[in-house]
């Protein structure tokens, strides 16, 4: 049997495939800290969840229109003038399942075959990937731990080709944490929209920015560039609902039409009962994650204490999400030669489970989630430290 060529070109998931290989080492008792989960280790608040059970118990069970139920496409549209003073409508907003269905939808929605995308890197896993899918070209555009692995905006101007389409940024950064200031972000915004370029932003990590950085959004440049912007954002990080699969694009009404036609063709509508949970998590109070920020600053503080005692190791200090990305390469050589073999090596000898960066495009870094328990990423760190050493 001859499977597609796309399906052939495209990679699975190697954020998904390492806690695979993780799960499956402790259930035969082996003692594996895993630093590669790509999810809060918090609890969504009772709210959310007390509305699905209402939602279970109201007989929310039927469809509901393809982009969402008007009443959370107002939520998810409130949103935005909530955290970033941009007005938005309903019509404005797709509801999919997670942000990684907005990007496909978006993706399938605007790109035709050969149509470059450009890609800063390290960058999320499933990115190229989904352009990939649209039979586009991904074009990766490298970043240094020295600029906190931001895109400089001139590196734009000499990627533009005639065929470039789009460009996908992040912020804050899946893999490395690190986040476009809104200064920073309009610079890299201006150079794009002055191409012609439409814009993916990825906000999926927004509300995960510790004081005193603020977040940053494309959502203000939708007023002025109406055709060319799209913002990416859900419920999966900043509520822990992973599971739950609630994601938002916010974008011109015809593309969200264009986009609801491919997932009235696909998917149909997100499950009604997580709709339900979301419209009580967009419309009531967002003041639990101050905690959850707090804790996880600190936890970045814990983490990046002990990466600077490994003499190799270089890391940026970001200010959001849940993960670091340190550039290892200095220990690479005999049998540990790239991000995989590292990976391997860690995981081997220290037991923890890491996410190789060549994943991300850019081989000389792993990464790490410190979404877990302060005394067990401590102890996965002593212990990636005394295997380091032993290099
Ligand atoms: C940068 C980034 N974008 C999008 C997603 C998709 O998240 P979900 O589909 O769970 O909303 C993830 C999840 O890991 C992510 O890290």
């Amino acid at each position: 049997m001859e499977l597609s060529r796309r399906v052939q070109r495209i990679q699975p998931s190697a954020t998904l495939t390492i806690n695979a290989k993780a799960g499956e080492m402790k259930s035969r008792g082996l003692d594996v800290i895993s630093l590669a989960a790509g999810e809060p280790d918090f609890l969504p608040p009772d709210r959310v969840t007390d509305r699905a059970g209402k939602a279970v118990e109201g007989g929310h069970t039927r469809y509901t229109p393809v982009p969402g139920s008007p009443e959370l496409r107002r939520a998810a549209a409130n949103y935005f003038a909530r955290f970033y003073g941009v007005q938005a409508e309903p019509e404005n907003i797709l509801v999919s399942n997670g942000g990684k269905q907005c990007l496909y939808n978006l993706c399938q929605a605007l790109l035709d075959p050969g149509d470059e995308v450009l890609i800063p890197a390290p960058y999320w896993v499933s990115y190229p990937e989904m352009v990939r899918l649209a039979d586009g070209e991904p074009v990766v555009l490298p970043t240094d731990p020295e600029n906190d692995f931001l895109l400089q905006p001139e590196a734009i101007k000499e990627a533009v080709g005639p065929r470039t389409k789009a460009l996908i940024l992040n912020t804050p950064s899946n893999p490395t944490g690190c986040h476009y200031s809104q200064e920073q972000l309009d610079r890299v915004l201006e150079q794009a929209l002055a191409r012609d370029l439409y814009i993916i932003s990825d906000e999926i990590y927004d509300q995960l920015v510790y004081p005193p950085a603020r977040p940053a959004s494309a959502a203000p440049w939708l007023a002025s560039s109406p055709w060319r912007v799209a913002v990416v954002n859900g419920l999966s990080k900043s509520f822990a609902l992973t599971g739950w699969r609630i994601g938002y694009v916010l974008a011109h009404e015809e593309i969200i039409q264009a986009m609801s036609k491919i997932q009235g063709q696909s998917t149909s509508n997100i499950c009604t009962i997580a709709q339900e949970a979301a419209i009580a998590a967009l419309e009531g109070s967002f003041d639990f994650l101050e905690h959850k920020r707090g804790m996880l600053s600190r936890r970045r503080d814990l983490a990046l204490e002990r990466i600077s005692s490994w003499s190799g190791a270089v890391c940026p200090r970001p200010d959001g999400a849940f993960y670091l990305f340190p550039r290892l390469d200095a220990y690479y050589g005999g049998s540990v030669t790239d991000s995989t073999s590292m990976c391997t090596y860690l995981l081997e000898e220290a037991g923890v489970a890491l996410v190789p960066g060549a994943a991300f495009g850019d081989d000389r870094c792993i990464r790490l989630s410190y979404a877990l328990a302060d005394e067990e990423l401590d102890k996965a760190l002593t212990r990636m430290g005394e295997a380091l050493a032993k290099l």
